[in-house]
């Protein structure tokens, strides 16, 4: 272990379409307002962190985005500190992804140490930021591999419909894998049920199956399938850029809340708050 400041957040899940991404943004832009000072890595090909953000990129970062995503810093071909991105109308930053990653992916699976390239790259960063979060792409392939290696704490989202859990038994046994051979401090202590209904029977189950499985894990906050949540992106905003007083950023700001306590993050001093 390094004497690094700052805690980096996988959220994974390989099941596509559960709410990984939405959750990334909306509780970086959470722990922004508690005055955290928060990265966004969008680690996946399909680049949806980074399009979801578009709207609230300034014209001179849409300009210089191409080559400074971080596939450029995972090839070695810039320093990951210049792929970095602010994003002034949320007050986060980001590094951005780009369809190539998906080959570059295969690419850097030939390299030695090939899992541990994302984790060199953010050790390489000054002490800028408070948590990094790595939004993960619906697979548990190289890219995935990488942000556990790097990640202190795993976020699972899980959205509570049919076969919510599936897959979840080959996520743990990678997670362990991970934990056994490349990184024994990795810690997992998150479940987040996203797009919950509580109206439908479906979802109280598929909450209630979670419970059961994974006790220690599932946080008492869900977040529950909202329109203003699917929107904002359309609008290169967050939940608390969209509909601040909605009731869906209250949930986020309790999931916040409640993820501080479990992964037992320190609030910054309140002179740093914004
Ligand atoms: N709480 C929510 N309420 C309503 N819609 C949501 C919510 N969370 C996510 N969505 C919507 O569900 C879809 C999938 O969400 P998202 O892209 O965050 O999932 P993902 O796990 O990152 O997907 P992928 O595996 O493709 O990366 C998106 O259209 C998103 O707007
Ligand atoms: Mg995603």
């Amino acid at each position: 272990m390094n004497d690094r400041s700052d805690v980096r957040i996988a959220f994974i899940n390989q099941k596509g379409g559960v709410g990984k991404t939405t959750l990334t943004l909306n509780c970086a832009v959470g722990w922004a307002r508690l005055g955290f000072r928060v990265l966004m890595v969008d680690l996946d090909p399909q680049a949806h962190l980074t399009l979801s953000l578009g709207d609230s990129l300034t014209d001179a970062s849409l300009e210089r985005i191409e080559n400074s995503t971080i596939e450029a810093a995972l090839r070695r071909e810039k320093p990951l500190m210049e792929c970095i991105f602010e994003v002034p109308a949320e007050a986060v930053s980001l590094v951005p992804s780009h369809i190539d990653l998906s080959g570059a992916e295969g690419e850097l699976s030939q390299e030695l140490g090939r899992e541990l390239l994302l984790r060199d790259a953010l050790d390489t960063l000054d002490d800028s930021f408070d948590l990094v979060l790595l939004d993960c792409p619906p697979s548990l392939g190289l890219l995935s591999l990488n942000a556990l290696a790097a990640a202190d704490e795993v976020v699972v989202p899980v959205q509570a419909e049919y076969l919510a859990l599936q897959g979840m038994a080959q996520l743990m046994k990678v997670i362990t894998l991970v934990q056994q051979r490349l990184h024994p401090g990795l810690k997992w202590n998150a479940v987040v049920p996203t797009m919950v209904d509580p109206r439908t029977r479906l979802s109280r189950e598929v909450v209630e199956e979670l419970r059961r499985h994974f006790p220690d894990q599932l946080t008492r906050t869900q977040i529950p399938s909202r329109v203003k949540v699917a929107e904002a992106p359309s609008f290169g905003l967050s939940i608390f850029g969209h509909d601040p007083t909605g009731p869906a950023a209250g949930e986020i700001e309790d999931l916040c809340q409640e993820l501080i306590e479990r992964l037992s993050l320190s609030i910054p001093e309140p002179d740093t708050a914004i």
